[in-house]
């Protein structure tokens, strides 16, 4: 019985620990720094920034933008190299291919990552590191103002884990990464 109470009390403790903003699966200053170092190296590889290459925008479904672009690579950060998936969401609603190509810059929403990162890092979500950055690359925000960058909404029942885990691999576009991986 004292056992079964000392339990209870500990999972209490540690359930109000991990509600604290530092101990949150995403958004934290670490996380942050890290994806930073995703957008420098996106800026290397020219995905991201000025004279990033292009591809032609194709269809877009929610909640990623309404034309999309995907370009699927690798970079080292810190030592370890993986897979990067970069997708950029263009929008507003109703815009189609010759809109986006005209002014990629004006139609540009955001541009989402998912970076595999050592092994460890995400156990249960195959290492996947998510983050949603503003065509500066500078980091979205959830409505409660947390950062977008990490691993985002982990245990939540919605956002990029929950949905991206009903994708095999964590990758709803598999068949191009197949392709382009070879
Ligand atoms: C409600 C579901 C949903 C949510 C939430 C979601 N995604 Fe996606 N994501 C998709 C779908 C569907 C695709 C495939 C779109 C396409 O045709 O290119 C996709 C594609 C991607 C891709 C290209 C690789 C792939 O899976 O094909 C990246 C990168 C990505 N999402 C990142 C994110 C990030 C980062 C977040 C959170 C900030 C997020 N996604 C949230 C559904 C979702």
């Amino acid at each position: 019985m004292k056992k079964q109470l000392i339990a209870g009390i500990s999972a209490l403790i540690l359930g109000a620990t991990s509600a604290l903003a530092q101990d949150a699966p995403f958004g934290t200053d670490a996380d942050a720094d890290y994806a930073a170092k995703i957008w420098s190296a996106m800026e290397a590889a020219n995905l991201a920034g000025d004279g990033m290459l292009r591809s032609f925008p194709y269809e877009g479904v929610a909640p990623h933008g309404m034309m999309l672009e995907t370009f699927y690579s690798s970079a080292t950060i810190d030592g370890h190299t993986g897979d990067l998936i970069v997708k950029r969401n263009y929008g507003p609603e109703g815009i189609g291919t010759d809109e986006v190509l005209a002014d990629p810059g004006k139609h540009l929403g955001a541009v989402t990552v998912m970076f595999r990162r050592e092994k460890g890092f995400d156990a249960d979500n195959q290492d996947w590191f998510w983050v949603k950055f503003l065509p500066d690359g500078s980091l979205d925000k959830n409505p409660k103002g947390m950062r977008l960058a990490g691993k985002v909404a982990k245990g939540a029942d919605k956002g990029c884990i929950a949905c991206h885990s009903g994708a095999e691999d964590y990758l709803f576009t598999t068949d191009h990464v197949g392709a382009m991986m070879q």
